[in-house]
């Protein structure tokens, strides 16, 4: 089993990290305005992530003293690391005035902007801490994110807002072969892979010594209609993306990874690849070069209270620059032949600050 390593001198674990298969997103409020509350909260919640990524319990299962209640909660014992990431994030109101560490502000952190297909559900949106925990197997996930909130309870400095599971990886790194999203279509193959380009789009070099390696990660959940998506013509589903649906080649391609030719025009003389395709709006040639780390999930919740599919893509991106993710979805939501069958129904933007050394915990030198 591959297990990864919560201490260090880099960036945290779960971002440059090859996507495991499954994902839980949990975002919190702030319940104190007390910053060594907050302290506490996050040197409790790493050490317990150290030893969950190692694969171990946060404490007794079944404790020596009979009537004790047990730290670990049990359901991950015998299943190993399962490449568990846990990432924790930093929402705006942290540097608040409440707290009073808005001096540590980093450079970039702020709302997002109200941006073009929001159709935001406060359910669904914001918060002031963020846990985002990837595993091969998807019960650790759930144990490490119940482990946490169970320490954020006792800790009294935070409440859960919102969560999402995420089953299924919906982006690709670096030798993984590129997963499909729940429109069938290969997702992650024209992402961030090469180190170079973490450092040139992802992660950040601004402000104190210690907050470089940090990044921004966007949270968007995106709710597709699928019913709709199921009634509509294979050609057009392709000239929505610019893709083909089951190679994953651009459309006047032949393979999944050659360069698009957003030139090409057909005999009609229309280009090929349509000028409202999602991959056209957001290629980074038309861009300014902006690129961005999409590092996100499919998930489900049933049935929605009309009886439809609700599902969607649990969006999750890194950048140097939340601007970077608003620059893109303006384009999108302006746009974007996909939006006739996606909404946008949930948003949070957090700063992850990076890993810590070994003994101390994420975000030590705010305090
Ligand atoms: C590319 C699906 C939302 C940014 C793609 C591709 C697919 C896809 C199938 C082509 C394969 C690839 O290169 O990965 C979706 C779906 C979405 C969604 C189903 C919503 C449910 C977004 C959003 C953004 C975004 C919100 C950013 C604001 C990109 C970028 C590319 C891309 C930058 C690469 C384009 C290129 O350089 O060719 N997406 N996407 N996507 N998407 Fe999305």
């Amino acid at each position: 089993q591959t297990r990864h390593l919560f201490y260090g001198s880099g960036p945290q674990a779960g971002v440059a990290t090859l996507p495991q298969k499954h994902a839980m997103v949990m975002t919190f409020d702030l319940t104190t305005q007390d910053a060594r509350e907050l302290q506490t909260l996050l040197a409790r919640w790493s050490a317990a992530i150290g030893v969950l990524m190692e694969g171990a319990p946060v404490g007794q299962v079944e404790p020596a003293r009979a009537s004790a209640v047990a730290l670990d909660t049990g359901e991950a014992l015998d299943l190993g690391p399962a490449a568990l990431s846990v990432t924790i994030g930093l929402g705006p109101r942290v540097f608040g005035p409440e707290l009073g560490l808005a001096g540590h502000r980093p450079a970039k952190l702020r709302d997002l902007a109200p941006l073009p297909s929001d159709n935001l559900r406060p359910e669904f949106t914001g918060g002031d801490l963020s846990l985002q925990a990837c595993a091969e197997d998807p019960q650790v996930v759930y144990h490490a994110v119940r482990v946490l909130t169970r320490i954020a309870k006792r800790t009294g400095a935070a409440t859960v807002r919102w969560t999402q599971m995420g089953f299924g990886r919906a982006s690709a790194g670096k030798g993984q072969v590129t997963p499909r999203n729940l429109l069938g279509f290969r997702d992650g193959t024209r992402n961030i892979r090469e180190p170079d380009e973490f450092d040139a789009h992802v992660w950040s070099r601004e402000g104190p010594a210690w907050q470089h390696g940090g990044t921004y990660q966007v949270l968007r959940k995106i709710e597709m209609g699928i019913e709709n998506w199921d009634t509509d013509r294979v050609d057009d589903q392709n000239a929505v993306f610019g893709r083909h649906k089951a190679s994953g080649a651009p459309l006047g391609g032949h393979h999944e990874f050659d360069t698009p030719d957003f030139t090409a025009q057909g005999a009609d003389g229309a280009p090929v690849i349509a000028e409202d395709a999602h991959i056209r709006l957001v290629a980074y040639e038309h861009n300014e070069g902006t690129r961005i780390l999409r590092r996100s999930y499919n998930y489900t919740s049933g049935l929605n209270a009309v009886g439809r599919l609700e599902a969607g893509l649990m969006f999750i991106s890194y950048q140097n620059d939340p601007a970077h993710f608003e620059k893109l979805q303006r384009k999108l939501g302006a746009g974007d032949a996909l939006n006739e069958y996606i909404s946008h129904v949930g948003s949070a933007l957090f700063w992850v600050p990076p890993a810590a050394p070994e003994g101390s915990y994420i975000g030590a030198p705010l305090f």
